[in-house]
């Protein structure tokens, strides 16, 4: 599982992360951190992961590199004490803002929607611009959200959405959530928001290449965004258009519980990790 992860995580510790981001910004991306840790138990499990971002918040000033945060309300307690969860995604973002910086709520799985896009509301109203929210394709709600969202010209990345969820709530067939995809991106562009492309999916891509075109969109209406490790020659591939690129990176020491849960989760992401082992193990082999 460690040799499995080492693509797809930074390390155990936050100087992994800043090695990673700095290597990266080197090769003109940008990128975003994720503390490891997700469905906490307790509220000083919850308190231990905000400490690690505002620790991570710290160390991206000190050591000046191009990166913001991505967070998950139940990391930080959203399960265990709402209100508490509420404070700390405050208090990060009121930081973030000290540093000009900027702190993305990730989307969890669809028992957390409606209370994260809540949340998200109510930092909007309190002025807090500097927050972000997640839209999953593949919800059939998500065009609706978009509705109701985007009079607040929010910043949103769009991505398929990884968790299993049942078909009365969610499209099922990848073509489907294709479609959904690129209705979501183009509403939202339509209402005037940001948005972060988060796919690795090159139909998409392309796309989405083809609506900014067509919209003659500017470098502050979007920015694509993949996963650290996954498809690097489209991120190249992009960095060379001139668009933005943010590799989303994980560290942590719960890095065992993260790979593991997402594989059991996800069998298509089993899948992928499978293809990818297969094809580094033959790549020596056909140099
Ligand atoms: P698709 O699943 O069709 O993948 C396209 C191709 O990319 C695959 O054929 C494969 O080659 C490769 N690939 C994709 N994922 C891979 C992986 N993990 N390992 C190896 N290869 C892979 N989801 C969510 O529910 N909430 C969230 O907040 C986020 N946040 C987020 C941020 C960013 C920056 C990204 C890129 C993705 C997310 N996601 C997410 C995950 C997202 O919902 C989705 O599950 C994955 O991005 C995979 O879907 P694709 O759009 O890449 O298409």
């Amino acid at each position: 599982m460690r040799r499995l992860s080492d693509r797809y995580i930074a390390g155990p510790e936050l100087a992994d992360a800043i090695d990673t981001v700095r290597a990266l910004n080197e090769a003109g991306r940008k990128a975003t951190l994720d503390v490891l840790g997700e469905e906490v138990a307790t509220a000083d499990e919850a308190l231990a992961i905000r400490a690690e971002y505002e620790q991570a918040m710290t160390a991206i000033e000190d050591e000046g590199v191009d990166a913001n945060v991505s967070v998950k309300l139940t990391g930080l307690g959203l399960k265990v004490d709402p209100e508490l969860c509420a404070e700390s995604v405050r208090a990060l973002v009121e930081i973030a803002a000290g540093h000009g910086r900027f702190v993305r709520i990730d989307m969890e799985d669809s028992s957390t929607t409606a209370a994260t896009l809540d949340l998200y509301r109510e930092l909007r109203a309190e002025g807090h611009l500097n927050v972000g929210i997640v839209l999953q394709a593949m919800l059939r709600r998500t065009l609706d959200d978009v509705g109701e969202l985007v009079e607040l010209q929010p910043n949103v990345r769009v991505c398929k959405g990884i968790y299993v969820e049942p078909a009365d709530i969610a499209y099922q067939g990848d073509e489907a959530v294709r479609f959904n995809f690129v209705e979501t991106i183009a509403a939202l562009w339509e209402g005037g928001a940001k948005v972060a492309v988060a796919t690795h999916d090159g139909a998409l891509v392309a796309k989405a290449l083809e609506l900014i075109r067509d919209r003659g969109l500017g470098l502050e209406r979007y920015e694509f965004q993949l996963l650290l490790g996954v498809r690097e020659e489209l991120a190249d591939e992009l960095v060379r258009g001139g668009h933005t690129v943010r590799i989303y990176v994980p560290y942590g020491r719960k890095w065992y519980e993260y790979s593991l849960r997402r594989l059991q989760e996800n069998p298509k992401l089993a899948g992928y990790v499978a293809r990818d082992v297969v094809r580094h193990l033959r790549e020596p082999l056909s140099r």
